[in-house]
């Protein structure tokens, strides 16, 4: 049993690390994209389901925020020091590269990473605090709700707007596809075990690519659509 500061300092301790918090935040995810999906319920349902995490306690919604934050910090550190320890392992890595028998998504893990923590910036400044369309701010529906439901297709009837999010679900999804079977290694999960479970994880991956990425499409497509709803 490894003492605790080297647990933590450690590849083992820190690809546990990486493994729960990837975890708790994939859990994030599929949670928000249940939330999504309840656009197709339309924009009663929609705004009313916005409407209930708005009413949250404060100290709730600021506690899953920070909880958020805390989650994606310690993940991209994992990240990064993992990538230390790796090349330190590993002096010669250009002279006996095992490049070819990697997936692209393990080799580009890093890169994924990145790019995704730019867009959930960009995400949030886009519909939660509202600084590239202050105008959403001022949207309400017949009940006094924010209309999140005319906000998200206003969003979406934008192509560039949309192709920049199907890029970035689906390298979510490319990321989630290796994370997770990379995550039940680092939890000990016996091999025959572990191939069923990447095999999932992989069509978990897809899955969630599928669900975010039929929003902005069946906007853009106008499948879902704010015509004929009062502004
Ligand atoms: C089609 C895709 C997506 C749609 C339509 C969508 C929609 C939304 C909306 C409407 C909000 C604001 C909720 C409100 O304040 O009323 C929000 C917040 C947020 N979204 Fe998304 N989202 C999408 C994809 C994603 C993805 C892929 C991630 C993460 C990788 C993500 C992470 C977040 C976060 C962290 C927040 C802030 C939650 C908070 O208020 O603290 N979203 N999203």
């Amino acid at each position: 049993m490894p003492e605790r500061s080297s647990l933590f300092t450690s590849s083992v301790g820190t690809k546990l690390i990486m493994a729960i918090t990837g975890c708790l935040l994939f859990l994030f995810i599929v949670i928000h994209l249940l939330g999504n999906l309840q656009l197709y319920l339309g924009q009663e349902t929609f705004n009313a389901y916005g409407q209930s995490l708005k009413d949250l306690p404060t100290p709730i919604t600021w506690g899953i925020r920070i909880t958020l934050i805390v989650l994606v910090g310690l993940h991209s550190l994992s990240a990064i020091r993992l990538v230390r320890i790796n090349r330190a392992a590993k002096p010669n890595k250009y002279k006996h590269s095992h490049y070819n028998k990697t997936s692209y998504a393990a080799r580009t893990m890093i890169y994924s990473g990145l790019i995704i923590g730019a867009f959930v910036l960009y995400h949030l400044a886009h519909y939660t605090f509202l600084w590239t369309h202050p105008e959403y701010a001022l949207w309400h529906d017949g009940a006094g709700r924010h209309d999140i439901y005319r906000m998200v297709i206003a969003g979406f009837r934008s192509p560039i707007i949309s192709l920049f999010y199907l890029i970035a679900v689906g390298l979510l999804c490319i990321h989630l596809s290796h994370g997770l079977s990379s995550m039940f290694q680092s939890l000990g999960i016996q091999r025959c075990t572990r191939n069923f479970l990447k095999k999932s994880g992989r069509i978990i991956a897809w899955i969630v690519f599928l669900g975010y990425a039929s929003i902005p499409i069946s906007i853009l497509l106008g499948v879902v659509t704010s015509e004929g709803i009062p502004s």
